[in-house]
């Protein structure tokens, strides 16, 4: 159909239409970046450039035009569609025509709001692009109403779709399992499809991150190559599709998961997509990462300015063998050490079934009588007598089926008819697309907030993922289940972030199994593994570092690996958001005083740490050594972690090359973090540009080796 049959056909079905502007460009920038949009002689929008700035109108106006921005289902394109909408009359297709476009202004950010249409059936599609200027990262969304006068169904439905046209693609991908989270993998693209999606329902990162990165090129260092790196916003079934097509261009098409997530759009509905997050640099992955570290601090995460405090947890000093002495004890250690929190883990409810192990009790959100018969008011009363503040476990999501909850209320578990029950760490998912069961998870924090209001922290885990996928509440519509458990869990964590503002929680999901961005703009941290083996953390720091910052990785120093010395696992752990997961009887004094120590120091380099620009020097990956500094963002301090793991016999050791500093600037370096607890009196001055050339020698060849240098501008 041509356009001029087309625009008659819209209006004799009555649909109002802005006479399009052929050729006129749409220009989203950040200050280094930029996309141009350019309508085409057939009205459609295509994505002519995505890269670095050009010089304004001239340029965008001799680029190509591109290939067509958002592809439909069932038009002319060949390959893989960011949307497919199944319609009453049994026509699959939609074709989208440009209608308007306006810009909308935000604190630190301009929104782009592209409204396009299809001309016959008049399904609408708004894509909305968010640049925040200085720290170059892009937010993409889209926006699908359905205008028709019957239901329709998406089939397909991305939040957003980017296209590359680049020499070659190497997409690195995180990837693992259960305290194995987020190993590293690199793979070029060739013709055809790559896809990195996951169908867990609510642990659904357990087996690989909702991130990538994708070098334009050859594969992009730290410090130089052409990178983007992209997260999906969504607590849910996610997926990423890169293809290459016929004529060597890549196409990014990342949303939710599409997999049996067939959605119904009731006349004059809107299907609102999650947030696509991503930057562009030009100069490596350590740019991109810092990129999203600024701007997630400042935009996303929850209290993203604020401070984050240490902690003394029991999980891995007691599991779930203890009592109140117990528990008051530790408390008087977490005192002792200094940390600024006692967090009271899973074990601690349930009277029918008491939470002696992980099999039963998940529900039954009652302080276990025996176990604790003054219950949370007396340890958030010792707590309180101690000058510590008191976290506690929640798990509010889940259901044992040895539990009343479960008993009582069979018809709230995400379980099939006609089929045994299938269990992961025994327990299963409720039903949170029935509004009664969204009401009792808030009640489960509401009611333990409003019963002990000492209550000053939470840590949420979350151990399954979404087996038996049926809901009793959809009814005929088990499609919607994937996503409207996410919608469920989201106006949860609304109303708990109306009613506490200020509530500081962990997001946990049996280590690292939820781990977006999303997510974190309800919770202030996240626990990345339940892997504490600092070797293991040296790799797994890294993989999550690439996207998220310090701030929110918490970091615990336990007794895994008893082989690696308590100064190289504090290390470690000084490198995210500080705790500790140990009996400190299990210390000596010098092991004891050399943490009191660290925590002291971590406090007083918190704002560099956990707020300031992070450069990763080398790469665990790498070989037997690896470094990571953080830089003050005024430029004046700075902290430098190196550390052997397990050097060659006389291996040869290079200088480590500094990044960050003022070349013009002297810095005093100092060791911190010696192994009796205090900091080296030798202190060397050298330029930042001696530092940032020359380097320094960071590490020896001893094992499992560690050290920590404070560097001041002077
Ligand atoms: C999960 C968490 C752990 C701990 C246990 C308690 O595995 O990741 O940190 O809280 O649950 O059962």
């Amino acid at each position: 159909m041509t356009a001029k049959k087309l625009l008659f056909a819209a209006m004799s079905a009555g649909i109002a239409m802005s006479m399009y502007a052929a050729g006129e460009q749409i220009v989203v920038e950040t200050d280094d970046n930029a996309i141009v949009f350019t309508v085409g002689d057939n009205n459609r929008l295509y994505q002519s450039y995505f890269g670095q700035r050009l010089n304004g109108a001239a340029d965008y106006k001799a680029l190509p035009l591109g290939t067509e921005a958002y592809l439909t289902h069932g038009m002319e394109d060949y390959f893989e569609p960011a949307l497919h909408i199944n319609r009453a009359d049994g026509n699959p297709s939609t074709l989208l025509e440009y209608k308007k476009h306006e810009t909308v202004s935000h604190e630190g950010s301009t929104e782009t709001v592209i409204t396009l249409a299809d001309p016959v059936y008049g399904d609408e599609v708004v894509l909305h692009y968010e640049a925040f200027g200085p720290e170059n990262v892009f937010k993409s969304w889209t926006e699908i109403t359905n205008r028709e006068k019957t239901p329709v169904e998406l089939e397909k439905f991305a939040s957003s779709m980017l296209h590359f046209d680049a020499p070659k693609y190497i997409v690195t991908q995180y990837s693992g399992d259960w305290a194995n989270e987020v190993n590293s993998l690199d793979q070029e693209l060739h013709f055809g499809k790559k896809v990195i999606d996951t169908k867990l329902g609510a642990r659904e990162n357990m087996f690989v991150s909702p991130f990538f990165q994708l070098s334009l090129g050859d594969k992009a260092t730290e410090t130089s190559g052409d990178v983007l790196v992209g997260t999906l916003g969504w607590s849910g079934n996610f997926r990423f599709v890169f293809e290459v097509d016929n004529l060597g261009k890549l196409r990014v098409i990342s949303g939710i998961n599409p997999y049996f997530s067939q959605y119904p759009l009731a006349k004059g509905e809107t299907f609102r997509t999650p947030e696509f997050i991503f930057t562009l640099s030009d100069k490596g992955t350590g740019e991109a990462s810092r990129n999203l570290h600024d701007w997630a601090r400042r935009h996303q995460i929850k209290d993203g300015k604020g401070d984050r405090m240490t902690l003394l947890n029991n999980w891995e000093a007691t599991y779930f063998d203890f009592d109140e002495n117990k528990l008051v004890s530790l408390i008087g250690e977490a005192k002792e050490l200094g940390v600024d929190m006692f967090l009271l883990d899973d074990g601690w409810f349930g009277n029918k079934y008491p939470r002696h192990s992980d099999t039963q009790a998940l529900g039954d959100w009652e302080v276990t009588a025996d176990k604790l018969p003054n219950g949370i008011a007396r340890l958030t009363e010792e707590a309180d007598r101690q000058g510590v503040k008191f976290g506690l476990w929640i798990e509010p999501e889940m259901v044992s089926p040895k539990s009343e909850l479960y008993e009582k209320h069979k018809d709230w578990v995400i379980t099939l008819p006609n089929r045994d029950e299938y269990y992961f760490r025994n327990q299963l998912v409720l039903d949170l697309t029935n509004p009664k069961v969204q009401d009792y998870v808030f009640g489960v924090v509401d009611g333990l907030m409003t019963k002990y209001p000492g209550i000053a922290y939470f840590k949420w885990d979350c151990n399954s993922p979404i087996t038996n996928i049926f809901s009793n509440y959809e009814g005929k519509n088990q499609s919607k289940l994937y996503i409207d458990y996410v919608k469920g869990l989201y106006s949860v964590l609304d109303r708990i972030a109306a009613k506490y503002p200020d509530l500081p929680m962990m997001l946990c999901s049996g280590g690292g199994g939820r781990t977006d961005y999303k997510g974190l703009e309800y919770f202030t941290e996240m626990w990345p593994s339940d892997n504490t083996d600092p070797i293991e953390r040296l790799f797994i720091q890294w993989g999550y570092s690439q996207v998220f910052p310090a701030k929110v990785q918490c970091a615990h120093v336990t007794t895994w690996n008893k082989k690696a010395p308590v100064k190289f696992r504090t290390n470690v752990a000084m490198m995210g958001k500080l705790g500790f997961d140990l009996n400190l009887h299990e210390l000596t004094s010098e092991e004891l005083a050399f943490c009191k120590g660290a925590i002291k120091d971590y406090n007083r380099l918190k704002p560099v740490i956990l707020d300031g620009d992070q450069y990763r020097l080398v790469s665990p990956y790498s070989g037997n050594h690896a470094s990571t500094m953080f830089v003050g963002k005024d430029g004046r301090q700075a902290v430098v972690f190196a550390f052997d793991v397990h050097p060659r016999y006389n291996e040869k050791l290079d200088n480590v090359k500094l990044q960050g500093l003022d070349a013009t600037r002297n810095y005093s370096v100092r060791e911190i973090n010696l192994a009796d607890g205090s900091q080296s009196q030798d202190v060397k001055t050298y330029s930042g540009k001696y530092l940032m050339t020359v380097g320094l020698p960071l590490f020896t060849r001893n094992d499992l080796a560690s050290r920590v240098y404070e560097l001041k501008a002077q």
